[in-house]
């Protein structure tokens, strides 16, 4: 897979050549190339925003540095514009990306990108808008980390242990079981018998019990309509 981001502040994807990404590209798995916006700038102060156009607070980031910098980078690309008012990323999302052969982030600062330069993108590749959570971040930089990570663990031979992405939460539509170690005791609190027993079957119906449990709990909204109200009524936490 080939990524390509583009920001104003390239230092922040450094952590991209750590850890999980970072093993990928060591592994011949991953072809990762980070751009400074100011690159395709043609002014001397480097300029990539403008006051907006009808006015109000903020600053727009300008269309032409992008346009030449998506026409540099992204011609056949899925290009994801990182943005709060995107759709939001999920593990059904990263798993769609992970399949797809070139992506570009385009990293909107400020008030955003000049909404021609998504108009042309959409004419240079596939655009996705995506949004890492109904909260605002400073840019869209912390999203596209974010989010390579997610999608570059799930290309084909990167995870040593691929029973670990079955298992995991969000894969099955709910969050992970309580997941525990040695010791058995450890000051004072105990590991749950049932996983001390063998007992493959009653483990596994422990476990989806747990998972049921909370996600009723933390997140009721991935329950469908029905079961949330019998997984809750079941659990008595109302
Ligand atoms: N840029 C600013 N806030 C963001 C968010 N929540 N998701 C993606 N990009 C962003």
């Amino acid at each position: 897979m080939r990524i390509d981001v583009v920001t104003i502040f390239p230092d922040y994807l450094a952590p991209l050549d750590l850890s999980l990404p970072g093993k990928a590209r060591d592994k011949g798995l991953l072809d990762l190339r980070v751009h400074d916006l100011r690159q395709w700038t043609t002014d001397r102060h480097r300029t990539v925003d403008d006051t907006p156009y009808g006015g109000g607070a903020g600053m727009v980031m300008k269309p032409e540095p992008w346009g030449e910098a998506l026409d540099a980078v992204a011609g056949g690309a899925t290009i994801v514009f990182t943005t709060p008012s995107g759709e939001p990323f999920t593990q059904r999302l990263a798993e769609e990306l992970s399949g797809h052969e070139h992506l570009v982030f385009a990293c909107g600062r400020y008030e955003g990108i000049d909404q021609r330069v998504i108009d042309h993108a959409a004419t240079v590749g596939t655009v996705r808008e995506v949004s890492l959570g109904d909260y605002v971040l400073n840019g869209g930089e912390v999203a596209a980390l974010a989010i390579t990570e997610a999608v570059v663990r799930l290309l084909p031979g990167f995870m040593g242990n691929a029973e670990s992405l079955v298992e995991e939460s969000h894969t099955d539509g709910l969050l992970e079981y309580p997941v525990y170690t040695k010791p058995a005791t450890w000051r004072g609190r105990e590991v749950p018998d049932v996983l001390l027993s063998g007992d493959h079957a009653r483990i596994a119906a422990w476990r989806r019990e747990q998972a049921e449990h909370r996600t009723a709990l933390r997140r009721p909204d991935l329950l469908p309509a029905t079961g949330a109200v019998g997984a809750l009524a079941d659990l008595d936490v109302r």
